[in-house]
């Protein structure tokens, strides 16, 4: 894994958009895209910069169970005003979270991943190690699946919601499997909330229950970090 600090989130934007440039620039066509407060400086600088990513595909990590597309909260809502908004994409995915027969949405998102195989990969981490929304103790081998959020991730999140009760418990989230089949990938840690599982992500052992740590065996993995989440490196 290679580490980028940064001073702050700005420049860690910026040096991720240079990455995403040299990345499009041999042929990428699409891009796994992420929610969370981590990923929005690229996004800014993406809508900021004249790059066209009309001809591209975008597939998202994950979504919750429950919440419309036009719930201010879900994360296709997210991704509208962070992003699509301004540079729409030829096409975007991200999981159905309304379906009716979650475990075929999900098995209908493989379908997707695997016609669409992701060239660079966003990644934010939960403080306890999540990515995507794949918990501690989700198998390596995970495709896309529904999941039960953990209490620390439903507390975690509730800062988004008007009460904890308003956050959804379920989600569908790529899995473990699907985010390592991507060929680049870039995960953002900002701030000492982030700094134990960065710690283990990098130094400690690679176990399901720190499912960050898978990465440790994926060939191009760049962490773009401030001070505080690299703290304990
Ligand atoms: C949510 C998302 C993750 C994201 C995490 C961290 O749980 N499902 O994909 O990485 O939040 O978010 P933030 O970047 O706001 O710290």
């Amino acid at each position: 894994m290679k580490t980028i600090i940064v001073k702050n989130q700005l420049e860690g934007g910026k040096v991720a958009f240079d990455l995403l440039k040299e990345s499009l620039a041999a042929g990428a066509q699409t891009l796994g895209l992420a929610t969370g407060s981590s990923p929005i400086a690229l996004y800014q600088e993406m809508i900021e910069s004249d790059v066209d990513f009309s001809e591209l595909y975008s597939v998202n990590l994950d979504e919750y169970v429950g919440l419309a597309p036009d719930h201010e909260q879900s994360y296709h809502a997210f991704m509208q005003e962070h992003l699509f908004n301004a540079k729409p994409f030829k096409e975007s995915f991200l999981p159905d979270g309304m379906a009716e027969d979650l475990e075929q949405a999900a098995k209908d998102y493989d379908d997707i991943l695997s016609q669409h195989v992701i060239d660079f990969q966003i990644l934010g981490i939960g403080s306890n190690g999540h990515i995507g929304f794949n918990e501690p103790g989700t198998s390596f081998d995970s495709q896309t699946h529904v999941v039960d959020l953990t209490d620390s991730t439903i507390e975690s999140n509730s800062r988004f919601f008007a009460s904890r009760d308003q956050v959804p418990t379920k989600a569908i989230s790529m899995g473990i499997a699907s985010i390592m089949a991507a060929k680049t990938i870039i995960l953002f840690a900002y701030g000492d909330k982030k700094a134990d599982a960065i710690f283990k992500m990098v130094k400690g052992p690679v176990t399901e229950e720190v499912p960050a740590s898978v990465l440790q065996h994926h060939p191009d993995v760049t962490l773009i970090l401030d001070e505080a989440a690299a703290a304990k490196l």
